[in-house]
């Protein structure tokens, strides 16, 4: 592959940063918005995953220079109707709070016999305010009924991947790194990346 120029991605959830830093970290050097202390917070105020990405991802690369790829993402449950969705970060009513948000959701499923759901990670490439890609990816599962594990972030605790026993917070960071809705998106971008029809 060619040298590659490095990656702000449009994100300050160090975990995010993290993990794309551990798929990508070989051929990109992957940076985030912390390094711009000056940015504006970008305000989420899509309805879908790729309006959201989009709006940070153009919001972002308009105002710094160099390649920015944007990561939305969240859960979808399909006993709630697809809740919490593009609201995921928020569902426990305080932004970003990861245990209001898992007691609200199991709150929610207490009772439920489909507890089928996934997580849906939509990523979009800009440079200078242009959009350059857009790359998805998904993971399907089930809402476990209790918390359990330690690893990774968010509703890992709770969602437990097709074809496993525990939860992805059980499971750890190697495992989610080669079966996440994250993981899945990436691959579709160093796909396009190695073809050359990027970058
Ligand atoms: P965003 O920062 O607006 O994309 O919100 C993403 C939210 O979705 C996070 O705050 C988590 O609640 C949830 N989420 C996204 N990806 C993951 C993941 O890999 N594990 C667990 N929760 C996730």
């Amino acid at each position: 592959m060619q040298k590659l120029p490095p990656l702000i991605l449009a994100t300050r959830n160090a975990h995010k940063t993290e993990e794309i830093r551990h798929l990508l970290g070989h051929c990109f050097e992957v940076m985030d918005v912390t390094s711009f202390p000056d940015l504006p917070e970008i305000e989420e105020t899509g309805t879908t995953f790729l309006e959201n990405a989009r709006l940070k991802a153009l919001g972002i690369s308009s105002r710094i220079d160099g390649w920015v790829l944007a990561d939305d993402s969240g859960l979808e449950v399909d006993a709630l109707d697809g809740e919490p969705g593009v609201y995921s970060s928020s569902y426990g009513g305080e932004e970003g709070n990861h245990t209001l948000n898992n007691q609200r959701l199991l709150k929610e499923m207490a009772g439920k016999e489909n507890r089928s759901a996934r997580f849906r990670c939509t990523l979009v490439l800009a440079k200078s305010g242009e959009e350059k890609g857009v790359f998805r990816g998904t993971v399907d599962g089930n809402i476990a009924d209790n918390a359990s594990g330690t690893g990774g972030f968010g509703y890992d605790p709770l969602f437990i991947p097709a074809g496993h026993d525990s939860s992805l917070a059980d499971l750890g960071a190697e495992i989610k790194s080669t079966l996440s809705h994250r993981a899945n998106a990436i691959r579709t971008f160093t796909e396009a990346v190695e073809s050359g029809k990027i970058i």
